[in-house]
């Protein structure tokens, strides 16, 4: 069974209490949840780490390589930032499909660029927990159909 690993930067913890207005009231673990319930219907099994600290999330993605066949990444501000997360995906050759919550183009200059766009098979924004399951829908599809 294809595996995937669902990744979640920093600050995503928070979910459900953090700027509900922004991000809704749903939790990380509620997304799990969802995750979980749509990998069943796809016949994929998930795994779903969390870690507010880059460099975690760069072994996250080194180990995924041999483990994983696709990674799903939401990397929060790091998105905006990490250099290192970028090198990270490119050199690990795993197809990524980046996830945010909310829609980055809409909101601040800054969100609007993503470190990780140039290296990821495709980005799916704007549409909260929802984002998750289109990107497992999305992986199931284009990477996983025989
Ligand atoms: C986010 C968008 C980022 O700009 C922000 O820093 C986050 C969450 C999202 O899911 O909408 O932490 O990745």
């Amino acid at each position: 069974m294809p595996s995937v690993l669902i990744l979640n930067g920093p600050n995503l913890n928070l979910l459900g209490t953090r700027q509900p207005e922004v991000y809704g009231k749903t939790t990380l673990a509620d997304i799990n949840a969802l995750c979980e319930a749509a990998a069943q219907r796809l016949g994929l099994t998930i795994v779903f780490e969390q870690s507010n600290h880059e460099g975690i999330l760069i072994d996250l993605i080194h180990a995924a390589k041999g483990t994983h066949g696709a990674i799903i990444l939401n990397a929060g501000a790091l998105t905006h930032t990490s250099i290192a997360l970028m090198d990270a995906i490119a050199s690990v050759e795993l197809p990524v499909v980046e996830v945010h919550l909310s829609n980055i183009h809409a909101r601040e200059e800054f969100r609007h660029t993503s470190y990780i766009a140039p290296v990821a098979l495709g980005q799916i924004c704007g549409f909260g927990a929802k984002g998750y399951e289109m990107a497992l829908d999305a992986l199931s599809e284009n990477i996983f159909k025989s």
